[in-house]
């Protein structure tokens, strides 16, 4: 099984989180006509409060059968296919480009956040959702040592799809800290970059502008 494909099952523990935290960021910051580009939009769920807002969000996303559930769901939205590092759209075509539980599964993500950032015109922003690592050791010992332990042997107990989970643990695991995603966004093309952690740091909210 490919990550690509695990990925395509997301997972009870995103789910949880759900994106609902970056819709809010970003709704601050988008306005009604704005266009905004969801990558790793999934069925689309991330992009539905915007779009219900008035934005003009283009979800996309590289898995077809993802795609074709969210036509089904909202054929108001633009489904777009697209992979995050070759983005099929013109030099400042958007207003705004949100990704939420996706770029960690991008296998280059600065070549991902360089493409984002020619998508967005010059002063438009950036907003990213992702776990992270929580800010407070005890607790960050805790959930990287036994939660990240304990989640794939339970999966494997009550999960019909307990890779999902393995792959899940281990990715995050791997996902560097909020201070260094900081980093790649910056020298990726982006300014202005700041982070508001999520749930203690388990998930991180990356903002940027480009100029
Ligand atoms: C966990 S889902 C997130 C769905 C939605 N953004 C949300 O927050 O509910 C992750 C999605 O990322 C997509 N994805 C992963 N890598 C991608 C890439 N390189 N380009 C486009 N989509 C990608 C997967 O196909 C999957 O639909």
């Amino acid at each position: 099984m490919t990550r690509a494909s695990l990925e395509k099952d997301p997972s009870e523990v995103a789910r949880m989180f759900d994106g609902v935290a970056a819709r809010y960021d970003l709704t601050n910051d988008v306005q009604t006509g704005d266009t905004v580009l969801d990558i790793a939009a999934g069925t689309g769920t991330s992009s539905e409060p915007l779009a219900d807002r008035g934005v003009r969000v283009v979800p996309a996303d590289f898995s077809l059968g993802m795609l074709k559930v969210g036509r089904e769901r909202r054929p108001d939205m633009a489904f777009t296919a697209s992979d995050a590092m070759r983005l099929p759209f013109a030099d400042a075509s958007f207003d705004a480009v949100t990704m939420s539980f996706g770029l960690r599964n991008v296998a280059d993500p600065a070549a991902a956040l360089t493409e984002f950032r020619r998508v967005t015109r010059p002063g438009g922003r950036l907003v990213v959702c992702e776990f992270s690592r929580p800010v407070n050791g005890p607790f960050r010992r805790v959930y990287l040592n036994y939660l990240m332990r304990a989640l794939p042997a339970i999966a494997r107990r009550v999960s019909s799809s307990p890779d999902s989970y393995v792959y899940l643990a281990e990715s995050i695991r791997a996902w560097p800290d909020q201070r260094e995603l900081a980093g790649t966004i910056a020298v990726s093309g982006w300014h202005e970059v700041e982070w508001r952690n999520l749930s203690g740091g388990i998930v991180a909210l990356h903002r940027a502008v480009a100029r």
